[in-house]
């Protein structure tokens, strides 16, 4: 009697096993865009509405060696790298025949949320650096018509522009910054230690790195002044007193006032343990450098912010503070096969 019971149900396991596999070829397609239930609703221009077809050419555009000058540099991706939360490891990148980029490569996590691009916050929409990226000579120095016959003559991208664009489009600098723009907004990261804390699991963070929370968000180092909200960022532009020398003179070049000499916008923390080195002109090399600079109040500068002034922070608590900003690393971001390089050739 057991026994027939159980034949039964492994039968009936079976039946709805097999049911499930016939079922899969419809199977709804995983979502190309993922926002954590933590997190606002994502801004999207009206003039670049985010779709699938565009999102999966953006993404092969992203890593394509056709849209540089001599076809070796993979495009977006020569700089922003996954392993790196889309920024690299080099103090300056190096583009088109290896000249080097002013500033450090700022991450181009959650970029979609910030209204204000750069570190001088220069830049509004994300199409923008997309289009003048391809034809900028130290970035991938490109002639565009080039481009775009190349991309004609592709046994692939001209019917992809179609399927993403409408029957008309035909591959253009245009439509190719578009597409990025789409991959790029998708690059979501809210999936590091601390939002599963933040989600409400207390065990996802250890001691030290909740005694280092405490301590980012104490009046003691007035740390989450500047690095606010979510993000990490109040959005606004503050000299921090990294140097006496600012020969960048950041937002001033924007606003042409003083008051704006040596002034950057404050960047995320989020991924902060994977993007060394730090500051806009990668002068930090470590985390521990960074917070060292911090306790000692920065060197004096005109324009300095009245909140850096030195800490007095213990060897232990310096360990802290750096463990907590290490749980703001989103592993499942950077090794999400969704945002990697799709393209077999490159
Ligand atoms: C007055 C605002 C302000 C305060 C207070 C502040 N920061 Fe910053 N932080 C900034 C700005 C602005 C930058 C970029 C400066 C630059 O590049 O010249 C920065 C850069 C950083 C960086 C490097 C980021 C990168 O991507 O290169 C880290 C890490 C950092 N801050 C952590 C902290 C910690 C930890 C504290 C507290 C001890 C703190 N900050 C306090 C504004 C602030």
């Amino acid at each position: 009697m057991k026994n027939s019971f159980l034949l039964v149900l492994i039968l009936l396991m079976i039946f709805i096993i097999s049911c499930s596999e016939t079922n899969s070829p419809h199977k709804t397609e995983e979502p190309f865009l993922v926002i954590p239930e933590h997190f606002p609703e994502l801004p999207i221009p009206a003039d670049n509405p985010i779709t699938r077809e565009k999102v999966e050419l953006g993404r092969m555009l992203f890593y394509e060696k056709l849209l540089s000058n001599d076809k070796t540099i993979p495009s977006c991706s020569h700089c922003m790298k996954q392993e790196h939360a889309f920024s690299d490891n080099t103090p300056v990148s190096l583009g088109n025949k290896n000249l080097p980029e002013s500033r450090n490569t700022m991450s181009l996590a959650n970029v979609a949320y910030r209204e204000k691009l750069f570190w001088d916050g220069r830049g509004k929409a994300i199409e923008a650096p997309a289009y003048r990226s391809m034809f900028l000579p130290r970035i991938l120095g490109a002639d565009t018509n080039e481009i775009v016959k190349r991309l004609e003559s592709h046994p692939t991208y001209p019917l992809l522009f179609k399927k993403a664009f409408g029957t008309n489009a035909k591959p253009s600098a245009y439509l190719i910054s578009k597409a990025i723009a789409c991959f790029v907004r998708t690059l979501i990261s809210g999936n590091s230690r601390y939002d599963k804390y933040l989600r409400g699991d207390s065990n996802a963070l250890n001691i030290s790195e909740k005694r280092g929370m405490q301590l980012f968000f104490s009046e003691r180092t007035n740390c989450s002044k500047c690095h606010s909200g979510l993000f990490f960022t109040d959005l606004d532009f503050h000299n921090t007193g990294i140097t006496t020398h600012y020969f960048d003179r950041g937002r001033y070049l924007i606003t042409g006032e003083n008051k704006d000499r040596g002034k950057f916008i404050t960047p995320t923390l989020r991924n902060i343990e994977v993007t060394a080195p730090y500051m806009h002109d990668g002068s930090f090399p470590t985390l521990e450098k960074v917070i060292e600079h911090y306790n000692q109040g920065g060197k004096p500068f005109i324009n300095k912010d009245t909140l850096i002034k030195p800490l007095g922070l213990t060897s232990e608590e310096i360990k802290d503070l750096i463990a907590f900003l290490k749980s703001l690393t989103d592993w499942e971001f950077i090794h999400n096969k969704k945002f990697s390089n799709p393209l077999s050739n490159n």
